[in-house]
C-alpha cells in the first residue's frame, strides 16, 4: 500500500493528531486540516510531547503539515481520515465536500465512534470509496482499528484500508455490517450499561464495581476474549448461567436516568472533578500516567512477540528450504 503515500487528516484534535502521528511514524507524509487556528498551531508540539513520552524520535513530527483549508489539505491525498466532532450533520457535510475536492481515487475514511458510515455517506455519488475506520485512543498505542464496511463500500476500499493499517503495525478488524457502535463499542457500552444500572440500584458502589472488573475477567481479557472464554468453560455451562442471569440484566432501551441525573448535578467526571467518584488533580494525572505506561508496556510486548514470531517463521522457512 506504499502507493497510498499522501495522507490527509480532517480535524487536528485529540484523535486527529494521534492518527497523524501513527501515519507519520510509519514514514507517511501527512497534512492535517484543522479550522481552529489555536488547535492547528499546537498540533506539532502535541505530537512532539507524545513522541517524547514514547521515547521515539521527535523528528517524526516534521512529517506532519497543517492547513487551514480543506481543499488545500487534501489536494494530493491518496487516503483521507476524518476526525472531526461526532455530529452526523457535520460529518455528512465534510464527506460531501471531500467528494468534491479530494482526488477521485482517494479513499475517504471516517473515525466516527458509533455513527454508521452508511448514514454519513447517504446520497453521495462515490460511497464505494468511503469507509469507517474506528481508531482507539491513543491511536499511536492502541492496536485495534475497526474497518467498517458501509452498505456501498467496495471490497477494494476495504482491502486497501486493511492493508494500509497493517503497514502501520495496526490490528485492523473487518466489520461486515454497519451497525451503530460497530463491534468493540457495542461490547464496551453493554458492560457500562450494566455497571451504571448496578450502581444506580445500589448493588455496590462505583469503586467496588471497578475493583471487581479489574481483578477478575478484566485481568484475563488481553489473552482470553469472551467467546474463547465461553468455549473454555463450555457452552453447556454458559447456557445454564445465562438462564439465571440474562433475565436479570438491564435491558432498558435508552441511557440510564441515573446518568442524566449525575450530569444535571454537575458531576461530569474528570471534567468537573467528580463523576462516579471524586477526583483530585493528582489522582487524575496519576491514572492517566498509569494508563499510558500500561499501554506502552502492552505495545512493547506485542512488538517483542511479533519479532519472535518473525524469527520463528524465518527459521522454519530456512529449514524447509534445505
Ligand atoms: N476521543 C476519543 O477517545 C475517541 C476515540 C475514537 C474515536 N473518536 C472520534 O474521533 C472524532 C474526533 O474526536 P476527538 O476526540 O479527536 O475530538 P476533538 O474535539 O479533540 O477534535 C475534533 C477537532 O475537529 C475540529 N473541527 C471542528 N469542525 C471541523 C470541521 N468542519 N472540519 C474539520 N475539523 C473540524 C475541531 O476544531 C477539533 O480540533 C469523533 O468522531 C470521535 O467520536 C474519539
Amino acid at each position: 500500500m506504499r502507493n497510498l503515500q499522501n495522507i490527509a487528516v480532517i480535524g487536528g484534535g485529540l484523535m486527529g493528531a494521534g492518527i497523524a502521528q501513527a501515519f507519520a511514524a510509519a514514514d507517511y507524509k501527512v497534512t492535517v486540516f484543522e479550522p481552529n487556528q489555536e488547535v492547528r498551531l499546537s498540533l506539532r508540539q502535541r505530537v512532539v510531547e507524545n513522541l517524547k513520552l514514547l521515547g521515539a524520535d521527535v523528528a517524526i513530527a516534521e512529517r506532519i503539515e497543517t492547513s487551514g483549508g480543506l481543499a488545500e489539505a487534501v489536494a494530493q491525498a491518496h487516503y483521507v481520515t476524518e476526525a472531526a466532532p461526532e455530529k452526523l450533520d457535520l460529518k455528512r457535510s465534510i464527506f460531501s465536500d471531500l467528494e468534491r475536492v479530494a482526488p477521485v481515487n482517494a479513499i475517504l475514511a471516517s473515525n466516527t465512534s458509533v455513527i454508521p458510515i452508511t448514514q454519513i455517506t447517504e446520497g453521495l455519488k462515490t460511497a464505494h470509496r468511503m469507509v469507517g475506520t474506528h481508531w482507539w485512543n491513543p491511536p499511536y498505542l492502541v492496536p485495534l482499528v475497526e474497518v467498517i464496511q458501509g452498505a456501498r463500500t467496495s471490497q477494494r476500499t476495504i482491502d486497501h484500508t486493511m492493508a494500509l493499517l497493517r503497514l502501520l503495525g495496526k490490528e485492523p478488524a473487518h466489520v461486515k455490517k454497519d451497525r451503530p457502535g460497530f463491534v468493540a463499542n457495542r461490547l464496551q457500552h453493554a458492560l457500562w450499561r450494566e455497571a451504571i444500572a448496578m450502581v444506580a440500584e445500589g448493588i455496590c458502589d462505583a469503586k467496588t464495581l471497578d475493583t471487581c472488573v479489574k481483578n477478575s475477567f478484566g485481568l484475563r481479557l488481553p489473552v482470553l476474549g469472551p467467546l474463547e472464554n465461553a468455549d473454555m468453560v463450555g457452552l453447556d455451562l454458559t447456557l445454564d448461567i445465562h438462564k439465571t442471569v440474562i433475565p436479570e440484566l438491564d435491558c432498558s432501551a435508552g441511557p440510564n436516568p441515573f446518568l442524566a441525573q449525575q450530569i444535571d448535578a454537575g458531576r461530569l467526571g474528570f471534567k468537573s472533578g467528580e463523576g462516579f467518584s471524586v477526583w483530585s488533580e493528582k489522582e487524575m494525572s496519576e491514572l492517566r500516567k498509569r494508563l499510558s505506561l500500561h499501554l506502552m508496556k502492552a505495545q512493547s510486548e506485542r512488538h517483542r512477540d511479533e519479532r519472535i514470531n518473525d524469527e520463528k517463521s524465518n527459521i522454519t522457512s530456512t529449514e524447509n528450504a534445505r
